[in-house]
């Protein structure tokens, strides 16, 4: 596969403030690759970097397998989709998306030929002549889309292109635009915060965090095999413990959680009394009211929340952690207070190499802030 974009070892400061530390990562011919992370993690910065807008401190960008050295924004094949739009007011939507054609003097007729092309595939035939004030905010993304691609960009950048939207909108159109990004076969380099948006789009999401890459993977491995619990708690709902390598045996490593119970056996190169992170997610999580054979730890029903398509429990485990499980909504709920057992499969537990002090604390607030308590 041709590798249409790479960062080797870029590193950004703004004065002294480490922006970007050593990031390296590639994106190949006709990928929809998403960059998720929280806010401030650095993705706009990287996206400014590959466009041309900003030059990186150290390091280096290739594109379509050339290194860009510093050539200017408009001498790269790529466009940028902003989050605001940034259209032009005063201009048509037809003379929006005829803009880059105009700079690159490109005649009239055939300007305004491939102008009816875009508008068709952004589903808006018959509105070039409209004003930009007569369009609804996702109209105007889709002009802005229009208007990136008319002069067959090698790669598209799109911002929080969706943010602006409110939620029923944003979901049609990122289901248009995957189908525009298939249907073209352009490189998309995508930036968002929304794991949701980034597990159904992307071929592949690299995961960043304060700078720095924490997994590139497909969406798949990334929920099933996270490697950091940033990644696992980022990704997905999660439940994270402590554990300690306790033994290897010919199965695997066995660890065991916190509260001393048997947890895992993981056949990742680790060694014995290693402490690592184990993670669980909350549909793994089974519940007993008799005790079960094997692994189990004894709990209590602490919270429920009705969710629609599931519902959302907490249960208390002997330590005072608050472990989340999630089941199908029709399931009928245990009275809060119910003494059980929980258990998991072991294969069901994910082994976390690297012990990180970014655990999350759910002992105290378990984070269903999404989510409505029934009265
Ligand atoms: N021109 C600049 N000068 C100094 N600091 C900057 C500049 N641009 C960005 N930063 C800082 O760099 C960090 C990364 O910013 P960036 O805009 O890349 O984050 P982001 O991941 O896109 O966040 P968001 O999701 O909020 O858009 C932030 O701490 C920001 O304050
Ligand atoms: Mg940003």
């Amino acid at each position: 596969m041709k590798e249409m974009i790479k960062l080797s070892s870029i590193k950004k400061n703004y004065g002294d403030v480490k922006i970007i530390k050593d990031l390296n990562f590639t994106v190949y011919e006709g990928e929809f690759l998403t960059m998720l992370g929280p806010s401030g993690c650095g993705k706009t910065t990287t996206l400014r970097m590959i466009a041309g807008f900003e030059e990186p401190t150290s390091g280096e960008i290739l594109l379509d397998e050339k290194p860009v050295g510093d050539l200017p924004p408009y001498k790269r094949k790529i466009n940028t989709v902003f989050q605001n739009y940034a259209l032009f007011p005063h201009l048509t939507v037809a003379q929006n998306i005829a803009f880059g054609l105009k700079m690159a003097k490109v005649p009239k007729p055939k300007r305004s030929l491939q102008v009816e092309k875009m508008l068709k595939l952004v589903q808006l035939e018959g509105y070039g002549n409209r004003k930009l004030d007569q369009l609804s905010g996702g109209q105007k993304q889709r002009i802005a889309i229009a208007r990136a691609l008319i002069n067959h960009p090698q790669v598209l950048l799109l911002d929080e292109p969706l943010s602006a939207l409110d939620l029923k909108l944003r979901k049609q159109m990122q289901l248009e635009l995957k189908r525009l990004q298939r249907k073209l076969g352009i490189t998309f380099v995508y930036v968002t915060h929304d794991q949701e948006e980034a597990l159904m789009m992307s071929d592949r999401i690299a995961v960043m965090n304060k700078g720095h890459l924490e997994q590139i993977a497909d969406p798949r491995t990334l929920y099933e095999k996270p490697k950091t619990c940033f990644v696992a708690n980022f990704i997905g709902e999660s439940n994270i413990f402590y554990g300690k390598v306790s033994e290897i045996t010919k199965a695997g490593a066995k660890v065991t959680i916190e509260n001393g119970y048997l947890s895992i056996q993981s056949k990742k190169p680790v060694s014995e009394s290693q402490i690592v992170n184990i993670v669980i997610r909350p549909e793994k999580v089974k519940l007993s009211e008799t005790e079960v054979a094997g692994f189990h730890i004894p709990a209590t029903v602490a919270e429920h929340y009705y969710a629609g398509n599931m519902n959302k429990t907490v249960l208390r485990l002997p330590n005072g952690m608050a472990l989340k499980m999630n089941t199908p909504g029709e399931q009928v709920l245990l009275p809060i207070g119910t003494s059980v057992f929980v258990y998991w499969e072991l294969s069901d537990a994910i082994l976390v190499e690297t012990a990180s002090d970014d655990v999350y604390n759910v002992v105290d607030n378990p984070d269903f802030s999404t989510v409505n308590q029934q009265s």
